[in-house]
Parts: structure tokens; sequence; C-alpha cells
């Protein structure tokens, strides 16, 4: 769904779906998980910009990580950024700070981090998130390091063919129609970084997935709300409200097996700003 930001006038948020469902699943989020081929590079003291931060968990890991170093959240949501301060406020943690921002025209100086990161977020410019990495790039200071990751486009998932399978085919129609977001973009990480000017870059994966009874809960909660907002999908006259909501009520009783699991390859890359 792309639709003006109210907090932004001019700016583009780019969103499958914002709902306190989606903001509960992503905030299961950590560094740990999400940034596992960053960590090894950072250090204390290192200045972090986490462009499209969510609800902030795995900016207040990375935060954790670079302690004193400050690091700078920004989200084009400005319901976003709330859950993210309350986040960090409840976590204690002193060295990061969050704002509303817009990836594609960074509020920041020029040369003014050490690393900017980006989880989830450049899949959202399609084929062409040249503008986004171009911003982060200007940010970084001669030197700095650029992590990126997106999902893979590879699931797998307990029953196979299920209603989370024949969901993820819809959007990946919708997606195929507009252009919006591009279905498996992770594997193009590294060499989008290339293409920007990145050097010395290199590309990794990982399996993100939810296999206990409480996360997979959580997973089919999430999953619900975003069927029932594939409008685009009816408009397009991919599917139609009926199926819609049939699929949601069998994710949701998806979510209640004990066997339910689900998993999906995640690729990153790394790059460094020449200098
Ligand atoms: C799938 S969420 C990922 C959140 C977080 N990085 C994580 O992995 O948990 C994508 C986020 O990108 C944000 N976003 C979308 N377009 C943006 C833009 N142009 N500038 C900044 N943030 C943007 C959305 O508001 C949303 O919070």
């Amino acid at each position: 769904m792309t639709t003006p930001n109210p907090q932004q006038p001019g700016a583009t948020l780019r969103t499958v779906g914002w709902s306190p469902a989606v903001a509960q699943l992503t905030a299961q989020r950590t560094a740990g998980q999400q940034a596992a081929f960053l960590l090894p590079y950072l250090k204390p003291g290192t200045r972090l910009l986490d462009c499209g931060c969510g609800p902030g968990t795995i900016t207040i890991g990375l935060a954790e990580a670079v302690a004193p170093g400050e690091v700078v959240g920004i989200d084009i949501g400005a319901p976003q950024i709330e859950v993210a301060r309350a986040n960090a406020a409840q976590k204690g943690t002193p060295n990061v700070r969050f704002q509303v921002g817009d990836i594609l025209k960074l509020p920041f100086e020029d040369n003014s981090f050490d690393v900017a990161y980006a989880n989830n977020v450049i899949m959202y410019f399609g084929d062409s998130p040249d503008q986004a990495l171009k911003e982060m790039r200007r940010v970084l200071r001669p030197g700095g390091l650029i992590g990126i990751r997106n999902p893979g486009g590879g699931y797998v998932l307990n029953p196979e063919g299920g209603p989370v399978q024949q969901a993820n085919a819809i959007l990946t129609n919708v997606w195929n129609h507009t252009g919006q977001v591009l279905p498996g973009s992770g594997r193009k990480a590294k060499a989008y970084l290339r293409r920007a000017g990145f050097v010395r870059c290199e590309g990794f994966a990982d399996c993100e997935f939810y296999g206990s009874p409480e996360a997979i809960q959580k997973m089919a909660e999430t999953e619900a709300v975003r069927v029932r907002g594939y409008t685009r999908a009816v408009e397009l006259g991919l599917t139609d409200e009926a199926t819609l909501e049939r699929l949601a009520q069998e994710i949701l009783e998806w979510g209640k097996d004990a066997d339910a699991f689900w998993s999906r390859i995640c690729c990153s890359a790394i790059g460094w700003k020449e200098g």
C-alpha cells in the first residue's frame, strides 16, 4: 500500500499495513536475529543510523552493541516512532533516540554516521532502491559501513500449501502487478550495494522462523490482519473479499495448530563507502 504520509506532507509511506498485530509481531525482532551479519563490525562508540526502524526493538539492541555510541532510528510512520520511544524508555537504553524521517531524504548532514542499517525496508522500493541507498551513502562518513537485509523469497511452512502459502501467493501477485515491492529482493542485496557505489561488498543469508505456540499464534494474528488488508488484490481482480476473509479465518485456525511452523530465508549484504 502506498499512501501520503500525514505526518510528513510530500513524503511517501510505503507499507504492507501497520496495525497493533503487525507491531506486536515486528516488536519480537531483535538485533541478535535480524542483524547478526552486522554485529561483528560494531564496537563501542560507533554512531549508527537505523532506517525504517519500525517499533525499534532491533535499534535498541544495536544501541546496546555500540554503547556509549549514539544510535538514531528513523521511520516515516509517526506511530512506529511513538512505539519505538516507549520501547526504549521501558528498556532504559540511554544512547538511542528516534525521529520521524524519510529514507529518501534523510534529515542528517553528510558524513555523519559510522554505520547505516535497514532491515526489511529497501524492498519497498521495488527494483529501484537507488535513492534510498544514495541517501544512506551520503550520511555515512568515508570508510563507513552499510548493512541491509530483506526476505529472499523462499518460505518453508507447515503445512505446505496451506492458507499462509495461498495468502503469500496473492500478495506476490499484487507486487508483481504493481512493481512496488520486488518479491525476494533480498537476493539482490549485494548487487544493489555495488550498484550504489559501495565497495568490498559481501552477502549473507539467515532463516527467520516462528515455531513456538506463542510465536505462531502472533504470526497468525498478524497474517490475518494483513490478508484482510489486501484490498489492492481485490481492486486488481486477483481475488475477492470472501476469499480473503476465508483465508484470514483459516490462518487464525492454523495459528492454533501445535504442528504449525513458519520460516523464510532472508538475505543481507554489507559494503563500505570508499575513503
Ligand atoms: C517491515 S517494517 C520493518 C521495521 C524494522 N526495520 C524491523 O525490521 O522490524 C518497514 C518499515 O519501514 C518504514 N518505511 C517505509 N517507507 C519508509 C520511508 N520512505 N522512510 C522511512 N521509513 C519507511 C515503515 O513505516 C515500516 O516501519
